[in-house]
């Protein structure tokens, strides 16, 4: 129990009075176990549907009811247990993406939906869908080198690309729809009917009761009636459908049961990645021997790794990878959710009857099963086809958007504590890192700078003239950054709280009251995110009015947004909360942290009228959250173990979509000794987001604290992180184009090298770097494994080159991580490093080229003001570089962005030339000058000084 103490002290400290503290703290004693998070036999859905055996499904297509439309076709299920109608829709979406929608036909009330606009940025552009082939059993329907078979019974959809299958819905029969209903009489009694629920709109009761009419019963699922009747029986009967307890935690399901699921098939697939936020491997597991993953936005202490635990966030969206393609599926349903995985072996028989798949290989067909369970909403689920991870990528930024390019010194590197205790403190470690002569961007400050843990206020005694203090940071370019937690302090005098309070902005509890509960400050109210007024309230609270003591350096941290709630079930809300429109914090609950993110986004682009570029970091999200901000990995520990696994989470958040995301350098909890820190120093330096972060018992561990080779270490790797810049941020513009994430398991450019498949402990920035962490103690060199048969790649400090296709034991002391350059690349960088990004703004750029083995390579730059929307005006560069047959070349990337910039390009280092040139000539408009040439035979490197070219100017370079 030992890990029990610190967070005892902490939420001691968070509390005024010694009571109310001492009673809390008893609670904790217990929240830190694994116990306090429910598993999926205590949660009554989880366990209905876990139950079901493969093939027990009762939904049978009634293809009658088949109706065509441009937009798509619908046709109805029934159930024939209880004889209950669903209705489905399936749908083309642009750039090979289909989607299917199964919800209650006529519903006793309205199912909640995500609205569109939330995590879709928009309605999908749908596109034609043609009926292929139609029968009394199946009906098959074409868009692009689609197919989408529909068998009527047993109920299944499969999703078939260019003749072989590669999702199947339903094919073991696992799907279990729970309509609403009303409760029946003998478990009534005492029972209040609830009064608020939402009706179902009469437009939609209207069009389904046409439907309904249109079809003629079916003799055999008339026969079945009786049996069915008795099946909702027994369902309605069973512990968990219309109240539930968890250990102290009354659920009082005033609605009843509404879960849904069903079974999602990859044929073909051994692998599946994604359905973050696990502290697990990037290659998911099987979870035959124990609980599915679980989705559910938790704040989870000391959490355990490799296990399916739910943790901060939730993005229902799982990638499929085999030598031939990649697929994707977004299950798009922000209710609580489980995800079942089991590998099995396709059933050829069927699949050979649906398209050519076995083509006489007589080998078995490997396949991946899953299983999504959620408690409420409907069944909306999203087929990317791909085929390549690429083409994933950005058909799921078409649904839900891409991570906005960040400014500038989002991307740099960020220095945070719980706590920086004053302005003194801050103006201490600001000096000390230029005393030291090590860059940072950004300086953050956790709560207790606030004024009592009331948000949008400042602790008058430590931090009494905050504008000063930010404009002290501000003057060397540097940002600042205040936590703004969503709980409000119940407090009659702390006018936000009051605020809120007064326009009846709160979440309510079953009663209909304002919920309260506790967090940081004690009780604490939380406004409802899920409401676009509360959004648009809580971003006005971000203007300069309003946040006094805020000025345009000013940055948010989101924390705590699950919500964390010390005393409340799992240490969240209470699932019947009530949100907008008499929905349940059960419908939402895992897009509670995306709103408040929105919001507090929202909230800065609203003080900057639009015109500079929005950060915030968020601990809980959902699919989409990458439009709002940056996002990290919560409470990790400083030991090794979590350094390790920092690479795989930050993969699958990549993955899908999550791209500007990091974990705590160092570790929160505990304290890492020095070889642990400069390592983990050394890994986050190459991961998305870099920032370090410590638990208020935590010694002092910022950089120049360290012992003299450590500091210089880790101050090396800071600066090269500051080198790389251009290369980041260069990506991140392309990852706002076209959804790639900037971090990149292997397999997503090397998709038939099966060896790359599960391989998380290297992985790649772009297309460019190679990188393997080192994340062992005493460790001083590490097998690599270089990609690509015909590659071969450059050790970024030695150049020293490597064959691909194959691994090969690298050294590595403490003072190096081993990060390689491909060959057949050109990695833009700036060489002279200044105490900030911003001071380096106009500074010239270095161009590292590393020839392939034809002796050629290609690059591009991104380049703008680096912190405005103007970009999106037009206000930029994209530079494009090649080097073939000796001549380098610098062009325009594309005909839209014009800028002008004073950065110049002072270097170009070429590595991997199979001929000594003595002559560089330079050409820029047809005007030739030579230039300065030096060559080192140590690994024949070419430095041709000064080019001297403006970074927006066309030139060449011949070398002779
Ligand atoms: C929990 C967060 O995960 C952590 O980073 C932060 O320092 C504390 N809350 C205090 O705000």
């Amino acid at each position: 129990m030992a890990m029990t103490k610190a967070r005892h002290r902490v939420y001691a400290m968070a509390f005024s009075q010694m009571l109310v503290c001492l009673l809390l703290l008893s609670d904790l004693v217990a929240s830190v176990s694994r116990d306090n998070f429910k598993t999926c036999d205590q949660s009554s859905f989880c366990k209905r549907h876990r139950r079901l055996q493969p093939g027990a499904s009762p939904y049978v297509v009634l293809m009658e009811s088949v109706k065509i439309q441009s937009s798509g076709m619908e046709v109805q299920i029934l159930n024939t247990k209880n004889n209950v109608r669903l209705l489905m829709q399936v749908t083309a979406i642009k750039d090979n993406t289909a989607r299917l929608k199964i919800n209650e036909l006529n519903p006793l009330r309205k199912r909640y939906e995500i609205p569109v606009g939330d995590a879709l940025v928009g309605e999908p552009k749908t596109q034609d869908l043609k009926v292929l082939e139609r029968s009394d059993s199946s009906i098959s329907l074409g868009f692009e080198e689609n197919k989408i078979l529909i068998t009527s019974r047993p109920f299944r959809v499969d999703f078939i690309n260019k003749e072989e299958p590669v999702v199947s819905i339903n094919a073991q029969g696992l799907l279990k729809f729970e309509h609403f209903r009303e409760q029946s009489p003998p478990q009534n009694e005492g029972q209040e009917e609830p009064q608020d629920a939402p009706p179902a709109p009469a437009e939609e009761q209207a069009d389904e009761n046409k439907v309904e009419m249109e079809i003629p019963e079916d003799k055999e699922e008339v026969k079945k009636e009786g049996e069915g009747k008795q099946q909702e029986e027994d369902d309605n009967n069973e512990p968990g459908m219309w109240e539930e307890t968890f250990k102290t935690f009354h659920d009082s399901k005033p609605y009843g049961p509404s879960s849904v699921g069903v079974d999602v098939s990859f044929p073909g697939y051994e692998y599946v990645y994604g359905i973050p936020e696990h502290a697990e491997s990037m290659a998911l597991k099987t979870t035959k021997s124990g609980d599915p993953y679980r989705l559910f936005n938790l704040d989870v202490f000391e959490y355990e790794l490799y296990n399916p635990m739910a943790l901060y966030g939730s993005v229902p969206v799982m990638l499929a990878h085999n030598e031939k393609r990649t697929v994707g599926v977004f299950w798009h349903n922000a209710a609580e959710s489980w995800v079942d995985i089991s590998s099995n072996t396709a059933d050829k028989n069927f699949l050979s009857k649906i398209a050519d798949i076995v083509g006489g290989v007589s080998n078995e067909i490997p396949q991946t099963d899953t299983h999504w369970i959620s408690e409420s909403g409907v069944i909306d689920v999203f087929i990317m086809m791909g085929p390549s991870a690429y083409d994933v990528f950005y058909q799921y930024a078409q649904l839900t958007g891409t991570t906005n390019l960040p400014p500038m010194f989002a991307v740099s590197y960020h220095q945070c504590r719980w706590n920086y205790n004053d302005q003194d403190d801050v103006k201490n470690v600001d000096a000390n890192f230029d005393t030291f002569d090590i860059p940072y961007d950004v300086i953050w400050l956790d709560i207790e700078h606030t004024d009592g843990k009331r948000y949008f206020t400042w602790d008058a005694s430590k931090f009494p003239n905050s504008i000063e203090m930010v404009n002290n940071v501000a003057s060397k370019g540097r940002k600042m950054v205040t936590i703004v937690d969503p709980h409000l302090k119940s407090d009659g005098n702390y006018r936000v709280y009051q605020e809120a309070k007064d326009q009846g902005l709160y979440v309510k509890n079953k009663d209909g009251n304002d919920y309260d509960g506790w967090c940081w400050p004690g009780t604490s109210s939380w406004p409802d995110f899920s409401n676009p007024e509360v959004r648009k309230w809580w971003a006005s609270k971000f203007l300069f009015d309003d946040y006094k003591g805020s000025t345009a350096d000013l940055f948010t941290w989101n924390d705590m947004n699950e919500p964390s709630v010390f005393n409340g079930p799992e240490i969240t809300f209470h699932k019947d909360v009530k949100h907008m429109d008499g929905f349940e914090n059960r419908d939402l609950h895992n897009l509670y942290g995306y709103y408040v993110q929105q919001a507090t986004a929202e909230g800065q682009l609203l003080r900057s009228n639009n015109q500079e570029r929005f950060f915030v970091l968020t601990r809980a999200f959902f699919a989409g959250s990458q439009r709002w901000g940056a996002v990290w990995t919560g409470d990790n520990m400083g030991e090794w173990s979590h350094l390790k696994v920092s690479n795989p989470m930050l993969l699958s958040l990549s993955l899908v979509g999550i791209t500007h995301s990091g974990a705590d350098v160092g570790g929160f909890f505990k304290n890492p000794d020095t070889e642990l820190l400069t390592r983990w120093y050394q890994a986050g330096a190459f991961q998305p987001f870099f920032r370090a972060h410590a638990h208020l018992d935590t010694k002092r561990r910022e950089p120049y604290l360290q012992p003299e080779e450590n500091m210089q270490i880790i101050r090396d790797v800071i600066r090269a992180r500051y080198s790389y810049l251009p290369l980041w941020y260069t990506l991140f513009y392309e990852g706002e184009q076209r959804g790639a994430p900037p971090m990149r398991p292997l397999w997503v450019e090397y998709p038939t090298d099966k060896d790359t498949f599960n391989m998380d402990d290297e992985y790649l920035i772009g297309t460019s770097l190679l990188v393997k962490p080192i994340t062992e103690p005493g460790q001083t060199g590490t097998q690599v494994y270089f990609p690509g048969k015909d590659q071969v790649w450059y050790d970024i400090a030695s150049y020293k080159s490597y064959q691909g296709g194959q691994s090969t034991y690298i050294e590595a002391p403490l003072s190096k991580i081993p990060v390689f350059q491909k060959g057949g690349s050109i990695v833009p960088r700036k060489m002279r490093i200044r105490r900030s990004s911003a001071l380096m703004t106009h500074d010239p750029f270095t161009l590292v080229v590393c020839l392939d083995k034809t002796g050629s390579a290609t690059g591009s730059l991104y380049v703008d003001d680096y912190h405005s929307f103007n970009y999106r005006k037009g206000e930029y560069l994209l530079r494009s570089f090649l080097f073939q047959h000796n001549e380098f070349h610098s062009q325009s990337g594309d005909q839209f962005g014009s800028f002008s910039t004073k950065e110049w390009v002072e270097k170009i280092v070429i590595v991997g030339l199979s001929t000594r040139p003595t002559k560089a000539t330079l050409n820029v408009k047809g005007v030739e000058s030579s230039l300065q040439l030096s060559y080192s035979s140590d690994n024949s490197q070419v430095i041709i000084r000064k080019p001297g070219v403006n970074i927006a100017t066309d030139f060449s370079i011949r070398l002779s």
